[in-house]
């Protein structure tokens, strides 16, 4: 293994270290979520962000080709958590464009060649997720894995099993019932992956998936989630790809939706490392958008003052807002579905990402976020309705002062226009397709690689049997009950 990568607690009581060779998903000691750290001196960083740019040329042939190709390997060496590079599973992922986008920019009230959209939608599953998905299957495929899977809102499914298909590896993947859009749904099965419809939101699966992976080693399931920390650091790829397109300038703004919290938090480490290894002089703040309809973030650091606080996050108070959101069964509900998440499991990162970023957590309602997908659509390549989330919350800040027409801004445009056509059709034309969907005949597939998804109740036994597995596996095992139950729309 590497000398000088690791795995490494983010509570600062705890700290407790761990090989990059070790499978978890948070720390065995104190349950915490863990960082991949770097002792630098033991490696060999950049001495400048130029040198990257002598891959630019590089033909795509031979291994190091392969990963000069790629937008996340080409900066391998602020990533280096892998022995040799023929353990890097890779797609040719994160070829992503930066674009100034002007007539968008004076939509929202920006000066000229002060707003730039990140197109993360350009990846080859058509969203950001591969940039993360290239390094946990690394990751998987050095520790040996056979079998990957993840609870999600959908794309995270889509890329799953798109890497899991490439790489020979069975991909299982979680929805939650009606929860996903179809252009994401028809990717996972297309591309072959195992998916079990649960009757619950996100929230619940993740929680079944997690609890398996974990507790269950028999089933044999490698958790792709981004609680995996080997996921957010090729999502830090995303902020050294605006950086070279800015010729290294370093933006004031970057503005990003958020869900579960994984890619703000990448964002964060990307800029503290750079920062630590002297490559740049200036950070970045960091805009964090909610959907209103799954605001967590927003209220625990608005409302009740939740900060990273050197670490000793107050739990108390995150453990106090989780009580109050079941007992009030209020559950995440929004038209941006990639981030219809109540509980996000990289709070504490995303905590830090804000106090390394000097960052701030706005929300866009369901219609601000319709009308800001419309306008990006409109002046740009277009996007899903969560990734338009940012472009709500830059008018948002420009509106209250925070931001000034002249700063430099990046909005992070997270996900495809094609990934959720049904908000597309329905905002210009009144067609609602879901319901359409819902009245439609349904013939018996008869393709010969029909993948159909299966429904599964919200118990880890039927999930157990789904997968195939005994549910005798389960002896010993506690869990919880759901805590209520969704109907399944069957597709
Ligand atoms: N934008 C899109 C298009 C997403 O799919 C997601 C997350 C986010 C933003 C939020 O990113 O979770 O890192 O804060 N989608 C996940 C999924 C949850 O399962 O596909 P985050």
């Amino acid at each position: 293994m590497p000398d000088g990568a690791f795995q490494q607690c983010i509570n600062p009581a705890c700290r407790s270290t761990y090989g990059v060779e070790e499978i978890h998903v948070s720390c065995p000691q104190c349950g915490s979520l863990l960082d991949i750290a770097y002792d630098w001196n033991k490696l060999s960083p950049p001495k400048s962000l130029k040198d990257f740019e002598r891959r630019w040329a590089t033909k795509g042939t031979d291994t190091s080709g392969r990963l000069d190709f790629s937008g996340v390997w080409r900066f391998r060496e602020l990533m280096p958590f892998f022995r040799t590079e023929d353990d890097i599973v890779s797609i040719g992922e994160g070829r992503t464009v930066l674009q100034t986008a002007d007539l968008l920019g004076r939509h929202v009230g920006m000066k000229p060649g002060k707003l730039q959209l990140q197109y993360e939608g350009l990846n080859p599953s058509g969203s950001f997720k591969d940039n993360g998905m290239t390094a946990a299957f690394t990751h998987a495929r050095i520790v040996g894995a056979k079998k990957v899977a993840c609870a999600s809102t959908g794309n995270t499914s889509a890329s799953l099993a798109m890497f899991a298909s490439l790489s020979e590896m069975q991909g299982v993947v979680f929805i939650g019932s009606g929860k996903i859009s179809f252009g994401k749904l028809s990717q996972a099965l297309d591309f072959g992956a195992l998916t079990l419809q649960i009757k619950g939101d996100f929230d619940a699966c993740l929680k079944r998936v997690r609890q398996i992976a974990v507790e269950v080693p028999q089933v044999g399931i490698y958790l792709m989630n981004s609680v995996n920390p080997f996921r957010l650091e090729g999502q830090k790829s995303i902020m050294y790809r605006i950086l070279e397109a800015r010729d290294w300038n370093v933006p004031d703004w970057i503005i990003v939706p958020g869900g579960n919290l994984g890619n703000c938090s990448a964002f964060g480490k990307a800029f503290a490392e750079l920062k630590q290894l002297g490559l740049i002089d200036k950070i970045p703040r960091l805009c964090i958008v909610n959907a209103a309809g799954a605001n967590t973030l927003f209220e625990l650091v608005n409302q009740h003052g939740l900060k990273w606080n050197g670490g000793n996050v107050d739990e108390a108070t995150v453990g106090n807002y989780y009580a109050a959101m079941d007992k009030a069964g209020k559950r995440a509900h929004t038209i941006a579905s990639a981030i219809e998440i109540g509980r996000p499991v990289n709070l504490n990162k995303a905590l830090r990402a804000i106090d390394v970023m000097n960052g701030v957590v706005v929300q866009s309602d369901d219609e601000e976020i319709r009308e800001f997908r419309a306008a990006v659509a409109r002046w740009g390549f277009g996007c899903e309705p969560a990734s338009a989330a940012s472009v709500a919350g830059l008018s948002q800040l420009l509106k209250n002062g925070t931001i000034s027409p002249s700063d430099d801004v990046v909005c992070i445009l997270t996900g495809h226009e094609l990934k959720d056509p049904n908000e597309t059709v329905r905002y210009h034309t009144g067609i609602d397709m879901k319901s359409v969907q819902d009245s439609a005949p349904r013939t018996k597939p008869t393709g010969k690689l029909a993948n159909q998804p299966i429904v599964v109740d919200d118990s880890l036994e039927a999930i157990v049997r789904a997968l195939g597995s005994d549910p005798s596996v389960l002896k010993g095992v506690t869990f919880e009950e759901p805590v209520s139950t969704l109907p399944v729309k069957e597709y």
